[in-house]
């Protein structure tokens, strides 16, 4: 086999489904965020951007006093963990990490990942095998490593449709009572920005005799009076069974974790090899969130901002008739619909504007729903929607996208 010709084709195939990822070379500058430096890939040349799909949801990534506590840690105990959390890796800041995070949850306990990915990995492949003729029953819309997770746990799934109580409910009605059972969905979906009803599925979860795994990933340290998730603001943490979360995204860091009763968390611990043979997280990433978590356990002034920055992002859109879909979250995804032209309102956006936003397509979302995925943070300020606004209806007339009709007669375009 000529291996090099046939890798080339497969990068060929990606290339006419247009599914070729392109990462942009942006250096994030700590104190200017959302601004960065992009560097352009043909000619060198770096320019500035406003950066407007970053998953730093809070800009926790340069606070000063996590910056503080990663620069202080660091020299205290060096760049890395040393070794994997069994063999010398584990440091007094995992420690104490861990026990932050059983606090913020309400949990007895809860265990430490090197990132969200694995950490649904590690807990949805490990816990069904660990519990006999276990079934799984999984959201529609659940993310790619909790499928990874379910798939690999050999039990057998059955996928419910995104959100919908009834045919959750119909699906644990045909399984009989006494079969263990985990419902595993999310909070706040990602690329939809819709949100889960957590309390109405622990209710079928009780019913039915099933435990729930709920990622809270694009939730935690923007819901919830302490930042604890969608499950703390609608009062119902104590009903999940257990909870996982990021510390990548609004805590500005890097890790993920798993919070639940101390057995379900030790047998994690105990089983789960993507747990115990890998390096633990350096100590300085867990001193970083540790701060990060207890500043956002008692500020809200961060993710109120970005409430406020989100609703007065969907209302200008609405405004200028552009396609923004239907979130209840901090999410703000505006429909494009056409992979091409997705790529290209992005590649306009970032050349004539100096707007960074990532197109997502297919397999991210169906075909025919490509979006902008737009995440506002505190850090916007009112003239950056404005600007972003006037930008986004540009590159919407250049590219003949569609606008809302259903407001398209209305005020804004009078204003046309
Ligand atoms: C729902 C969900 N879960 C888990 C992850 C993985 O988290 P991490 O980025 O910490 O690996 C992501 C990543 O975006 C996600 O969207």
């Amino acid at each position: 086999m000529n291996y090099v010709e046939h890798f080339k084709s497969k990068i060929d195939e990606l290339k006419q489904e247009h599914r070729y990822r392109i990462f942009a070379n942006l250096a994030r500058t700590a104190g200017s965020f959302p601004r960065a430096t992009y560097c352009d890939p043909d000619s060198g040349l770096m320019r500035q951007v406003d950066v407007w799909c970053s998953n730093d949801y809070l800009g926790m990534g340069q606070n000063d006093l996590v910056l503080r506590a990663i620069e202080s840690a660091l020299r205290e105990c060096g760049a890395g963990a040393g070794g994997t959390r069994n063999i010398s890796g584990t440091n007094k800041y995992h420690v104490e990490l861990e026990k932050e995070l059983a606090s913020l949850h309400e949990k007895e306990s809860a265990l430490l990942f090197t990132s969200g990915y694995v950490a649904n990995q590690a807990a949805l492949s490990t816990l069904p095998r660990l519990i006999p003729d276990c079934v799984i029953l999984s959201d529609g819309h659940n993310h790619a490593s909790m499928i990874e997770g379910i798939r690999h746990s050999g039990c057998e799934k059955i996928i419910f449709r995104h959100n919908d109580l009834d045919h959750l409910e119909r699906s644990l009605q045909a399984i009989p009572f006494a079969r263990p059972k985990i419902i595993a969905f999310e909070s706040v979906y990602s690329m939809d920005g819709d949100v889960s009803p957590v309390s109405a599925i622990c209710d079928l979860a009780q019913s039915y005799g099933a435990i729930t795994y709920l990622d809270e990933v694009h939730a935690v340290g923007m819901y919830g009076r302490r930042g604890a998730g969608v499950a703390e603001r609608d009062g119902c943490m104590n009903r999940v069974t257990l909870i996982e979360g990021t510390l990548g995204k609004a805590y500005g860091v890097m890790g993920g974790y798993v919070a639940g009763s101390a057995p379900l968390i030790d047998a994690l611990r105990s089983f789960a090899p993507s747990f115990i043979f890998t390096t633990a997280i350096p100590p300085y990433l867990a001193a970083g969130a540790i701060v990060s978590i207890k500043h956002l356990m008692k500020s809200s002034t961060e993710r109120e901002l970005q409430h406020q920055r989100a609703a007065e992002l969907k209302d200008s859109l609405r405004v200028a008739c552009l396609p923004v879909m239907p979130s209840t979250s901090h999410i703000v995804p505006v429909l494009v619909g056409d992979a091409v032209r997705c790529r290209r309102a992005s590649d306009m956006l970032l050349e004539t504007h100096q707007i960074y936003i990532q197109p997502i397509n297919y397999p991210t979302v169906e075909r025919g729903k490509e979006r902008l995925r737009i995440t506002p943070t505190p850090c916007h300020t009112k003239s950056d929607i404005d600007r972003l606004v006037a930008a986004l209806l540009d590159v919407w007339r250049a590219l003949e996208l569609e606008f809302n009709n259903a407001i398209w007669t209305g005020a804004a375009a009078a204003a046309q």
